[in-house]
């Protein structure tokens, strides 16, 4: 376990490479019930780089129109979220230090171009529980800085199987993801990365 600065923990190869493959398959099954949609900013509607989904009682959106928000069901289908699967649980218990489940978990698919800008992670009301992250597939350059967005900040490369919990002092640190690595890893047949956040929203 490596502290990266105020509370952020990562911890290098969590998963082994048979818990990440079957992450991959319950994420495949995740997108086919409640398929991938393009995220737009507020305002703009400029769209984002990532694709996304997500499962468990709560959703994490975006419009044009109302902005961030979490709901119960898809924009596109209107149908509830996937259940969050039992795996992703596990990784809460073992990691999160939070006595209540999760209650949400956002789904971003990066293509090998993609990449999420700067941001802090505030639209929960509970910010005592940390938001865990799960990497799968290709290696990224992840920016992490402080409480306030000019904050120096420092990078890390996160691989497949690794998490990161954004907890305590770091929950609410600004993060982003500069760049996806192209072939640094075989476990996504088409390359790109995917990225799994668990939230407690309320
Ligand atoms: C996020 O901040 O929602 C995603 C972080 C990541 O892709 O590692
Ligand atoms: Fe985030």
């Amino acid at each position: 376990m490596l502290e990266i600065a105020n509370g952020i923990r990562h911890l290098p190869g969590y998963l082994e490479r048979a818990g990440q493959q079957s992450l991959v398959e319950i994420v495949r099954g995740i997108v086919a019930e409640a398929p991938l949609f393009i995220p737009v900013m507020p305002g703009t509607g400029k769209p984002m780089s990532v694709r996304m989904t997500n499962c468990g009682p709560l959703g994490w959106v975006t419009d044009k129109e109302r902005g961030y928000r979490y709901q119960a069901t898809h924009p596109a289908t209107g149908r509830s979220w996937p259940a969050m699967p039992e795996p992703l649980l596990d990784i809460w218990n073992a990691v999160s230090d939070y006595p209540l489940p999760p209650q949400a978990c956002l789904i971003n698919f990066y293509s090998d171009d993609a990449k999420m800008g700067l941001h802090q992670d505030k639209d929960e009301q509970d910010f005592g529980a940390p938001v865990v992250s799960v990497s799968l597939g290709n290696s990224c350059l992840f920016r992490v800085g402080g409480l306030s967005r000019n904050d120096r900040t420092q990078s890390i490369k996160l691989a497949s199987g690794d998490v990161v919990v954004l907890g305590g002092a770091g929950r609410l640190c600004f993060h982003g993801v500069d760049r996806i690595y192209p072939s640094t890893s075989t476990l996504l047949k088409n390359g790109g990365r995917i990225n799994l956040t668990l939230r407690r929203v309320s």
